[in-house]
């Protein structure tokens, strides 16, 4: 028996707060979800739904908020372990840090161990759905797929490529081995269960125009599939950039130029961005993914959130030049990085950013983001009173949003009261 009603407070959006304002978002202070063979069959008020559904078995949250799964649109799962590394901006960070330990995975029982204990460590906090960068061995991208597989999740991943000298030589590939094996993994994975594959160049200060090509062309092979990689992170990187690349007019022309600029490319971090940049991305239709601990914790910049009305815009960790597995703790980023910039995010933006907005930047809007007939029933049940300081600072709360808003800043791992991956209940 699949079928179950899973009760609790429910707040459901019909789309972007940022476009339709707070009628957006619809709240049931007790509210149901039917949920079928692993999708969301119906939403209602309690009332309604048990007396249309009588006989089937209930879960009843109580003050639990029920939300759709997070959604983490841009992380590395191979940096699980060096996470919160100290001192180090990007470059210095990932010479010191992160390539050391992405060597580590040319053994696949390691890859195999961090994937399961980073997917274990995401479900904790809520997040169901995770687009991953793995490292230059297959190996990585199979221990991903397979982690996320066992455990019913939909997930995304790809190969990370890099050919070039400025990569260590323990950790490059060529052009056309980037080629073989990103395709080979591809005809592998796309569409097995709930996964995708992500063609995944790492940036262009590491690879070689030839392997940035090599990868333009399998994208034209394969348009449905998605092409993540990092963009204006830091002003060292793009003068860096400049310098490897002194033809192209920016940092965005690198990717232009072989072909990994389109509708179905997903840019991280694209802070430092020209107003040529901007007006490109939006003119394809590409996708920003913003990292706001990273950004913060490697001292990147502040993203100008304002570009979510000219463009999708994910919200991401960015583990482990994030400094957090959490969505809660990256949407109390996001808000902190938004007032820096003059910029006032409401509750639901926070929400919808880490839910809805991350599956429109993931193209996956019409499956997961949403609790709505017809998706699919990865949902997250918060407890708005976690913590005595959380819990206090909801006590005078007058409506959902004051309720939620000390979660959102305050909350980690111990407000998850409940996980579902395809109505599946994993914690709680
Ligand atoms: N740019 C290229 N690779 C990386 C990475 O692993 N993390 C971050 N934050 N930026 C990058
Ligand atoms: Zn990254």
């Amino acid at each position: 028996m699949t079928d179950r009603l899973i009760l609790g407070q429910t707040l459901a959006f019909a789309g972007d707060p940022a476009v339709l304002g707070l009628e957006a978002a619809r709240h049931e202070a007790q509210g149901a979800l039917l949920v079928r063979s692993g999708k969301i069959a119906a939403i209602g008020p309690a009332s309604a739904l048990r007396e249309a559904y009588p006989r089937i078995p209930v879960t009843d949250h109580g003050q639990g908020l029920i939300l759709p799964g997070f959604i983490d649109a841009h992380a590395h799962y191979p940096q699980t372990a060096i996470i919160a590394s100290w001192g180090k901006r990007l470059i210095d960070w990932l010479n010191s840090y992160t390539f050391p330990e992405e060597a580590r995975f040319a053994d696949p029982a390691y890859a195999d161990l961090i994937a399961a204990r980073y997917l274990d460590l995401v479900l904790a906090n809520g997040t169901t759905t995770v687009a991953s960068y793995c490292t230059i061995h297959p190996e990585s991208v199979d221990a991903f797929f397979e982690a996320a597989k066992g455990r019913g999740m939909r997930a995304l991943a790809g190969k990370t490529c890099m050919d070039r000298d400025t990569a260590p030589g323990f950790l490059r590939d060529t052009a056309q081995s980037a080629y073989d094996d990103s395709r080979a993994l591809l005809t592998r994975w796309h569409g097995v269960d709930r996964l995708s594959y992500i063609i995944t160049p790492r940036f262009s200060p590491t690879s070689t125009p030839a392997q940035l090509a090599a990868l333009g062309a399998l994208w034209a092979e394969h348009p449905d599939c998605l092409m993540q990689t990092h963009l204006s992170e830091q002003t060292d990187e793009i003068s860096w950039v400049k310098s490897l690349y002194p033809q192209a007019r920016d940092y965005l022309d690198t990717y232009e130029a072989h072909g990994l600029l389109g509708a179905n490319g997903v840019y991280g971090h694209a802070i430092h961005l020209e107003a040529r940049e901007r007006d490109r991305l939006a003119e394809i239709g590409a996708a920003l993914v913003h990292c706001p601990t990273s950004n913060s914790f490697i001292g990147s910049g502040l993203f100008d959130m304002g570009l979510r009305h000219r463009l999708r815009v994910g919200l991401a960790t960015d583990t482990g030049g994030g400094s957090s597995f959490s969505m809660l703790r990256t949407m109390a980023a996001c808000y902190e990085i938004a007032q820096l910039r003059g910029m006032t995010l409401h509750p639901a933006d926070l929400i919808w950013l880490a839910t809805g907005g991350s599956a429109r930047a993931l193209r996956l809007d019409d499956k997961i983001g949403k609790l709505a007939p017809g998706f699919e029933a990865d949902l997250v049940v918060l407890d708005l009173a976690a913590t005595p300081a959380i819990a206090q600072a909801t006590a005078h709360a007058d409506d959902i949003w004051q309720a939620i808003f000390p979660t959102i800043m305050m909350g980690d791992d111990r407000a998850i009261a409940a996980v579902y991956v395809a109505g599946k209940p994993l914690k709680g």
